[in-house]
């Protein structure tokens, strides 16, 4: 077994003060959580856009095109790399599987944040001491507050309703192994930064509004952009 004492962090040459002096901004990881169709990705979507037009560089990291290369399942990865390689580091959706998917985006999300970009998340998430770890690691690779948890609030039943892949139907037929919301659990935030209340009638663009304005409580971005 590798002994973690033979592993010795290296500091690098140009801080992230530096980085973020470059930019004209702070690094942060804007995390949206919620089920499956809540509208997390599309809210994410309409953020970033926005925070473009306001000259800010941001990365989005979405969990469906995350699961397909980073954390892809191990029936993508056995073609090219075996199947005992796939099975070792492939991820589906049972509870551990969620876990890795979390710390590795996590751990991701803060080398972004490192860099300087305004590092947006959308990932179910469902498990609050994973989301927990996460706030950890971005923390301490860099400031408290540097992680804000956005709950994207929609109920079950309108994200049933709006199912835009299809998948609730699979999963209502048992399809689908560990659906979050059917057969899976979603564990929701105690005390998120920003609690986005979805399926009120309001449009994604509205509900980034709301989640832009956090940011720029927080100072993340500045009030008065563009630089
Ligand atoms: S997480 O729970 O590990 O954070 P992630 O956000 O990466 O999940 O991926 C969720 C996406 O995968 C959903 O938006 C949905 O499209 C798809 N998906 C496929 N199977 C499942 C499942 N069993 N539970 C939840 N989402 C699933």
């Amino acid at each position: 077994m590798t002994d973690p004492s033979d592993i010795v962090w290296h500091d690098q040459t140009v801080t992230r003060d530096q980085r973020e002096q470059r930019l004209g901004q702070k690094g942060a990881v804007v995390w949206f959580t919620g089920l499956s169709g809540c509208g997390k990705s599309t809210v994410a979507n309409e953020l970033d856009r926005h925070l473009g037009q306001l000259g800010c560089a941001t990365m989005l990291l979405d969990g469906d095109n995350i699961r397909h290369g980073l954390c892809a399942p191990p029936s993508v990865l056995a073609e090219e790399h075996g199947e005992d390689f796939a099975s070792r580091f492939g991820l589906g959706f049972a509870e551990v599987d969620r876990e890795e998917n979390i710390r590795r985006v996590g751990s991701v999300a803060a080398l972004m944040a490192s860099a300087g970009l305004i590092t947006l998340t959308a990932f179910v998430s469902p498990y609050r001491r994973d989301r927990d770890r996460v706030r950890a690691i971005v923390e301490k690779s860099g400031r408290v507050g540097d992680f804000l948890e956005v709950f994207v609030d929609t109920p079950l039943e309108i994200c049933e309703q709006r199912d835009p892949k299809g998948l609730y139907k699979k999963a209502r037929a048992g399809e689908i192994k560990h659906f979050t919301g059917i057969s899976d659990p979603y564990e929701s935030p105690h005390a998120p930064e920003i609690h986005l209340r979805g399926g009120d009638g309001r449009t994604p663009a509205e509900q980034a509004a709301e989640v832009l304005a956090g940011l720029k409580m927080r100072r993340i971005v500045a009030i008065s952009q563009p630089r």
